[in-house]
């Protein structure tokens, strides 16, 4: 379930991020906090005549945007999207980034993929120098290839563990009925080429179904700052 942040810095960019939203847009919907700063920013717009239709990544970001009024389209259907607005977990200097925290990487894949661009919201403490500095870099699994892909990942050099539920002790199961494999990386990825080769090696394994490595899919991160400064980064 997302809740709406109350930290300045993450309110300043989903403020921000409004700027680029203009009537008659499809705006996928992104799920976590900064999302649903930002859904909560674009739901009091659509009360006051703004006319988007929208796409959640999430059953957390359908439930709110529901309350809030927003229309939405359903993900099945085959509509290009103008933009995504989403939050990330690490952002590169090259703006690669890592995903997933939130446990609603799938379908923030899919929705980006169906947008044209892709608007990261992030507070500074998101930014890293390498990706995985931050501990864990999320790997959906189907639950019956579990065992089978920690042996996997554990032979790339990685120390995955299976993510419990917020407080609890079972397991944290996906919208989508999967796990989450949080992956520490022996030593940080040093460049985009590694984070690549690393990716290209999750993919490689039966069973898993997605990454929170987003390579190359950001067209524009917004930083926020505890000074209250919004920052544009583009590649
Ligand atoms: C959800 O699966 C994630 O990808 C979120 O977008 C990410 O975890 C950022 O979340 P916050 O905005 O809550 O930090």
């Amino acid at each position: 379930m997302s809740t709406v942040s109350n930290d300045p810095a993450v309110l300043n960019v989903a403020e921000r991020v409004l700027d680029l939203i203009r009537d008659g847009d499809k705006v996928g919907l992104g799920s976590g906090r900064a999302s649903a700063a930002f859904i909560a920013k674009l739901g009091e717009r659509v009360k006051a005549g703004l006319k988007i239709t929208g796409v959640p990544t999430s059953n957390a970001s359908e439930k709110q945007a529901l309350e809030l009024g927003i229309p939405l389209i359903p993900l099945t259907e085959d509509v290009e999207l103008d933009l995504t607005v989403d939050g990330a977990d690490e952002v590169a200097p090259n703006l690669d980034l890592v995903k997933g925290w939130g446990g609603a990487l799938v379908r923030e894949r899919i929705v980006a993929a169906a947008s044209k661009r892709q608007i990261i919201l992030a507070g500074e403490e998101k930014l890293v120098q390498t990706l995985g500095e931050r501990g864990r870099i999320p790997v959906e699994v189907i639950p019956l290839a579990h065992g089978y892909v920690i042996r996997r990942l554990k032979a790339l050099g990685l120390t995955p563990t299976t993510r419990p539920v917020a407080g609890g002790t079972e397991y944290f199961h996906t919208d989508n009925g999967c796990l989450t494999l949080d992956c520490a990386c022996a030593e940080p990825l040093r460049d985009g080429a590694m984070a690549r080769k690393l990716e290209a090696a999750f993919l490689e394994i039966p069973g898993v179904v997605d990454t929170g490595l987003f390579l190359g899919t950001a067209e524009r991160v917004l930083i926020g700052y505890a000074d209250g400064r919004v920052e544009v980064r583009m590649p």
